[in-house]
């Protein structure tokens, strides 16, 4: 297939271009685009068969369901069987933006997108492509992050054209996104709502506006535990990861830097290519190995937009071992660091 690259500005939007990826999509078929927190890979979510193809694309588990991306409050009462108050809420205050709630479906959501559950994902998104492309294309559009799965989320369209070139119909390049980690999800078929998926939207922010809020069990699992079944069917599939073996270094500063640089040392003298992951403020500080910094410390939302690029980095640059510190466990950090170990297969060194 001949996959069509289009580039739309998204402070001034093509209406030409957008019109063209919205037909595509109203025809069944597949449209890469870009929202605030990382590329999603599009098709009609209430046609069965558009969706399918989106779990061919991705070589996706087809128990893993779809997120319904709309443009306006309405969508609510044609996809859901109910709304819950919570729920209300926390649309009102948090969309469209990097929110995603969990509701008991209407008949009108195919299994096929929900993956065979009776409840659906739905978000609106704030980019304003993603926003366009919605409302142009009159549809309600499924898509997951636009990735091969297992592999790192795109940040960019480099990284959806690496994964799908000559794949899909069509990738629209909206630049770099702008939170750069999957949205929030948060489940409010329940009394109490629950966080399935840790993201830029907090614990915190979600508290102030609905009061009590649980984790599901298996998102502040340190160590992963099989026998912990998470709610969000997608998060227990080894995910995120880059070719090269990553291992997290915890403690501090002083002895996460001393451990990373002596076994760069060694395994660079075993011949193998090592790749380190710093920040601003210890990139000086690493001795040996392709050292990469991801942002500053000081403002975690940096980290959160470099995580995924420099996991892709590193495979392109062909890392056989990849090393990072470690980021705090609340807020942001809370949600960078739930990547980061999966991307580790839980590797977790403490120093
Ligand atoms: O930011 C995002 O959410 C991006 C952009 C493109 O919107 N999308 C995204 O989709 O991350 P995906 O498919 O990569 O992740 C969706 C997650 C999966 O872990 C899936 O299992 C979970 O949402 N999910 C979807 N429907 C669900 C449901 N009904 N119940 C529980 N979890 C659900
Ligand atoms: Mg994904």
């Amino acid at each position: 297939m001949n996959t069509r690259i289009v580039t739309i500005d998204s402070s001034n939007i093509n209406q030409t271009d957008i019109e063209e990826a919205a037909e595509v999509l109203r025809k069944g078929g597949l449209v890469a685009f870009p929202t605030e927190t990382v590329y999603g890979l599009g098709a009609d979510g209430l046609d069965g068969n558009a969706s399918k193809k989106i779990y061919e694309a991705k070589g996706r588990p087809s128990d893993n369901p779809l997120i319904l991306h709309i443009a306006d409050l309405e969508a609510l009462k044609e996809l859901t069987a109910d709304c819950p108050e919570n729920g209300i809420k926390l649309a009102k205050a948090f969309w469209p933006g990097p929110l995603t709630l969990i509701f008991n479906k209407s008949s009108k959501v195919p299994y096929s997108t929900t993956g065979g559950l009776d409840t659906v994902a739905i978000r609106m998104p704030s980019h304003p492509i993603a926003r366009e492309l919605i409302k142009r294309s009159g549809l309600y559009i499924a898509a997951p992050s636009a990735n091969i799965s297992g592999r790192p989320s795109p940040t960019r369209a480099a990284h959806v054209i690496e994964d799908f070139n000559g794949i899909i119909d069509m990738i629209i390049d909206g630049g770099m996104v702008e939170i750069g980690l999957e949205s929030t999800i948060v489940d409010v078929t329940s009394a109490v709502p629950v966080i399935l998926r840790p993201g830029y939207i907090t614990a915190g922010m979600i508290s102030e506006i609905i009061g009590e809020v649980e984790f599901d069990k298996a998102v502040l699992a340190k160590v992963q535990d099989l026998s912990i079944k998470p709610k969000a069917p997608g998060m227990k599939y080894k995910h995120y990861a880059p070719k090269g073996d990553l291992t997290i270094y915890e403690g501090n500063s002083d002895n996460v830097i001393r451990a990373i640089n002596i076994i760069t040392k060694e395994k660079m003298k075993s011949g193998f290519k090592v790749g380190i992951i710093a920040t601003d403020e210890t990139y000086a500080l690493y001795e040996e190995g392709i050292v990469k910094t991801i942002g500053t410390r000081k403002d975690e939302s940096t980290i959160a937009r470099g995580l995924f690029e420099i996991l892709r980095e590193f495979d392109s640059e062909g890392a056989d071992y990849i090393f990072t510190e470690s980021f705090d466990n609340n807020q942001l950090g809370q949600a960078i660091m739930n990547r980061l170990l999966k991307a580790a297969g839980y590797h977790i060194e403490k120093v």
